[in-house]
């Protein structure tokens, strides 16, 4: 299939645009450079453009003949959410509506989006299920939410069907080590503890250690890069094969605290890192574990790097490799 990656010059896009390479699809990377890397994008075609420009999104639309679009192009900093929503809900919103109104006029109608577990704000249970009751507690969050409710109408009204995928943390990077994750600033925690293993950080912080959680700090489902590319080529077989719009949460269903990934960090790069205590930061729920049977069972997808240790390795592998040493 001819598919367009909107954001493919970003952390997850690239990945992407490497495993529809892989499974022997034709990626279209369209991307306003403004957070992504050009040389992150491995193949296929590149447009650089805003989804915004509406001229420029119906001319890429009709000269790849696109039958399927992937969107990563969000911004994704839960606390700057929260200082400027408006920027949210002008790119993660605003934008994403121009975008599926560029895919109507093109009669383009298969959509994978990319939402968050932040949809469901502080957890009632974990692990969560689709059932869970949606109370975002930032615009982040609220902007993905309102995007769903969205696609959930385009469907209705213009047969646009679509799969949103809640992501939990993605992390890693590709075991080949030529793309991974690169945000400017990182706030990440693998990255931010690697950059402290290569040198490149004086010291990471661990905001809080007061939190109800078997070790005081905050629990969190790392899912591998890979894993997340592997489930958007099964929800693009769903959307080929007619299957109806869905939306599933996607983690490994593992939690790790934060001080077990210092120590898988520590373990796999062989450094002891300097590491503070800091106050916690606002918005982090104390545990975010996905329950992802939904997505295995209806979409046959089964995450294949769940270990901590694999994880940390290929992003330590990337890390490495775009530090001087
Ligand atoms: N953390 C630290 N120190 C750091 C960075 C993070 O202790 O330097 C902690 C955080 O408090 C959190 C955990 O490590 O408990 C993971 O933090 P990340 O910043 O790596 O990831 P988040 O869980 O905050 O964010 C992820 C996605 C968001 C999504 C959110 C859902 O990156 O896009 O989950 O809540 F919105």
């Amino acid at each position: 299939m001819n598919v367009l990656v909107v954001g493919g010059a970003g952390y997850i896009g690239s990945h992407m645009v490497q495993a529809l390479l892989d499974a022997g699809h034709a990626p279209v990377t369209y991307d306003s450079l403004v957070t992504g890397h050009r040389d992150a994008v491995v193949g296929g075609a590149f447009v650089q453009g805003e989804m915004a420009d509406a001229v420029a999104l119906d001319a890429v639309l009709r000269a790849h003949a696109i039958d399927a679009v992937m969107h990563f192009a969000s911004f994704i900093q839960v606390g700057e959410s929260v200082q400027d929503p408006g920027k949210y809900y002008r790119n993660n919103l605003g934008c994403t509506l121009q975008l599926l109104d560029g895919m109507l006029r093109a009669g383009i109608r298969r959509f994978i989006f990319s939402s968050t577990a932040a949809i469901f704000g502080e957890p009632e249970y974990v692990p969560i299920d689709e059932k869970h009751p949606q109370r975002p507690i930032n615009a982040y969050g609220a902007s993905k939410q309102m995007v769903e409710r969205i696609l959930g109408d385009y469907d209705r009204a213009y047969g646009l069907r679509s799969v949103c995928l809640r992501y939990f943390n993605a992390a890693g990077a590709h075991p080949r080590g030529h793309i991974g994750e690169r945000h400017e600033p990182e706030t990440h925690l693998i990255p931010v503890l690697l950059q402290v293993a290569a040198g490149r950080r004086a010291h990471a912080s661990i905001f809080g250690r007061d939190y109800d959680t078997p070790d005081g700090t905050c629990v969190r489902d790392y899912i591998h890069v890979l894993d997340l590319c592997q489930a958007h080529l099964c929800a693009l077989e769903w959307l080929q094969r007619d299957g109806p719009s869905a939306a599933f949460n996607l983690g490994n269903g593992n939690g790790f605290s934060v001080l077990e990934v210092i120590r898988a960090v520590e373990r796999v790069t062989g450094c002891a890192l300097t590491i503070m205590d800091a106050p916690r930061r606002a918005g982090d729920p104390a545990r975010l574990v996905a329950d992802s049977r939904r997505i295995r069972c209806e979409l046959g997808w089964t995450p294949r790097f769940t270990a901590i240790d694999t994880i940390v390795r290929d992003a330590w592998n990337f890390e490495r490799r775009r530090t001087p040493p």
